[in-house]
């Protein structure tokens, strides 16, 4: 039987998260491990639309209201069925499989819908360009957080590092001119995203002078961290990425968790750690040039107590 597959990378928030939502600015980059994938195969039965959840262990027919696991590739059917005149409305499968832990910072929601997306485009072998691909992902976002700001979607269906600002179109950054390790812990504590920044805004609302100053202040370290990236100035960004996660410390969004992998990671000799995402749990993230110390700051994170990790290579090595 004739199907089709797509991947979809999770993403890392490398400055700028929270004031992001603010307007301000933020550098993300997609990573390849861990993803997600999806398969669009012709149903069995032919009548209706299927989803088999493959990490939730659920199946949904599409003959009855879709359980909550499945309600966001209910609408993501609905949404290609009604936008794409090629996508029927019944008739196939969409099975999806993700090695992105939800509720933690990887961008798990956009980057399971963005595969699906991709594998349903290439099933019924509708064009597309990358921007209506986000846009459709930021469609569901909307039902996992509300009111993103909408970084999650562009990095990841647009598969590059980027500088993003809400409401612009986002500036694609080069590849960096010397390579990079990029050492991601979970702290294994789910958050939801929508809570966080809606505890956010509510501090904002008590005391805005000071929130808006720390939010410019995180905006004003994208730029120089995007200049930095390109360049392979990885001490400084190291740095930058330092002082973000101080400034998200006063916006109350570590946690002790985040707080001692970041410490672990310094400890093993990364470059710079900060929290990635919303916070209070999640992810952070850690950055060496050094392979070595990549690994063992993967060791160091793993002793400190994360429950999960991951080791991406940045930059020309990039494959
Ligand atoms: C979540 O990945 C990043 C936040 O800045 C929220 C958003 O940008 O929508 C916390």
């Amino acid at each position: 039987m004739r199907c089709k597959s797509a991947d979809a990378a999770s993403k890392l928030i490398l400055l700028g998260e929270h004031a992001v939502v603010y307007g301000e600015a933020a550098l993300a980059v997609p990573l390849k491990q861990p993803k997600a994938r999806a398969t669009v195969s012709q149903a069995q039965h032919g009548r209706s639309v299927a989803v088999e959840l493959k990490d939730y262990n659920l199946r949904w027919d599409g003959a009855t209201p879709p359980p909550p696991e499945a309600e966001p590739f209910a609408r993501i059917i609905r949404a290609a069925a009604k936008r794409f005149t090629a996508v029927p409305a019944q008739g196939w499968k969409l099975a999806v499989r993700s090695q992105i832990p939800s509720g933690c910072g990887l961008g798990s929601g956009a980057a399971v819908a963005a595969a699906a997306f991709k594998a349903i485009f290439r099933y019924f072998r509708v064009p597309h360009t990358p921007q209506v691909l986000s846009e459709l992902v930021y469609e569901i976002e909307k039902l996992h957080h509300g009111t993103p700001s909408g970084i999650d979607n562009t990095v990841i269906a647009l598969g590059r590092p980027i500088l993003f600002r809400k409401g612009a179109p986002a500036q694609f950054l080069a590849t960096p001119q010397s390579r990079c390790f990029l050492i991601v812990g979970h702290t294994g504590r789910r958050h939801r995203t929508s809570e966080i920044v809606a505890e956010v805004a509510r501090a904002r609302g008590l005391d805005p002078v000071r929130y808006d100053t720390i939010f410019r202040d995180i905006g004003r370290l994208s730029g120089p961290g995007a200049k930095a990236f390109q360049a392979g100035r990885w001490s400084e960004l190291g740095r930058i990425m330092d002082r973000n996660q101080e400034l998200l410390e006063s916006l109350d969004v570590s946690s002790p968790e985040l707080d001692s992998l970041v410490a672990a990671a310094r400890n093993a000799g990364a470059l710079g750690a900060k929290l990635s995402g919303a916070g209070r749990g999640g992810c952070m993230a850690a950055l060496t040039d050094d392979p070595l110390c990549a690994k063992r700051t993967q060791r160091a994170l793993k002793a400190a107590g994360a429950a999960a990790t991951f080791l991406t290579e940045v930059g020309d090595h990039e494959g």
